[in-house]
């Protein structure tokens, strides 16, 4: 009878013991921590996030239309939380910063465009008529065309392939500190390597977004988590995973904190004080 009784209480305790880590892991876990989420914007699903470190500005575009046919670019400077449509763009989508010589691309529907802090306002500054998905800045501009997926620099403001992608899709692009071009099409995830100028497949995600931090790391999000690649292996460590269908794109502050845009929200994952070991929580 005894026997019976311990056994149930430790069984029970057993029980007890595991819903108290399930607890402790409720939420978002980055390196073990557990993370809360604080919406800075309520905005129907934000793609492209890219942050200006000198002015520490996060541009985005989202779709203003209940079709979800137009895009507008806006942006929500994060130490004031002020927030604006930006005007002069037709069909603002993508967005891309030179930091060093602080110019702000924005990519709309016939070209580049770049904004004005003082005015709010974008100016077309090319003449290529492109439709622009995406923009990342390495050294240059790049950028992708839709529908084409073709892959464009742009130098002393003239448009050209990249050459080393002048051969393949990618809708999706970044560049790494080592010149490694990581871009994505339907097919899934690839890399063009600088060394030997050989492009290998890294991994079957269906990327959202790339981005990358104020040192060059590259990460990317799908729209069920959070990634980054590992320069080393070049291979890609996840970051958090979030949830089924539940992110639209990602930006990384200059303190590290990450920015991911939800179906409705422009969220940032704030550390909490409690540790989350337990790697089976997935939050899926
Ligand atoms: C901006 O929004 C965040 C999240 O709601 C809030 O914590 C912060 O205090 C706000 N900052 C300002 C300057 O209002
Ligand atoms: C692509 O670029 C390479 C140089 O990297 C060049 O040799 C080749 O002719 C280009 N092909 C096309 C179709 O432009
Ligand atoms: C995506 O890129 C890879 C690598 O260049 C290529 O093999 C594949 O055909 C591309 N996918 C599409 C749909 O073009």
């Amino acid at each position: 009878m005894r026997f019976i009784i311990l056994s149930a209480l430790i069984a029970y305790l057993e029980y007890a013991g595991a819903q108290v880590t399930d607890e402790a892991c409720d939420g978002i876990v980055i390196n073990n921590v557990i993370h809360e989420q604080q919406v800075l914007k309520e905005i129907h699903a934000a793609y492209q996030l890219t942050i200006d470190y000198n002015t520490n500005t996060l541009f985005f575009s989202y779709s203003d239309d209940k079709s979800g046919s137009a895009y507008d670019s806006a942006y929500i400077n994060l130490n004031t939380n002020e927030s604006k449509i930006i005007k002069g763009i037709n069909g603002g989508f993508a967005s891309a910063v030179d930091e060093i010589q602080k110019v702000v691309y924005l990519g709309g529907k016939d070209g580049i465009y770049r904004f004005d802090y003082a005015t709010k306002v974008a100016t077309h500054i090319d003449g290529t008529n492109h439709n622009i998905w995406q923009m990342f800045f390495k050294k240059y501009l790049h950028y992708t065309t839709y529908p084409e997926e073709e892959v464009y620099i742009f130098k002393e403001l003239q448009s050209s392939r990249v050459p080393e992608l002048n051969s393949t899709k990618g809708l999706l692009i970044a560049v790494d500190n080592y010149d490694n071009i990581y871009f994505w099409n339907s097919t899934g995830l690839f890399v063009h390597n600088n060394a030997d100028d050989q492009v290998t497949f890294v991994g079957d995600y269906d990327v959202n977004g790339f981005t990358s931090d104020s040192k060059g790391k590259v990460f990317f999000s799908t729209g069920d988590g959070l990634y980054y690649i590992n320069d080393d292996t070049k291979k890609v460590e996840t970051l958090a995973l979030i949830g089924n269908g539940e992110v639209f794109g990602m930006a990384v502050e200059a303190d590290g904190s990450i920015i991911y845009a939800s179906l409705n929200s422009l969220i940032r994952l704030k550390p909490t004080n409690v540790n989350c070991y337990n790697n089976d929580n997935k939050n899926l």
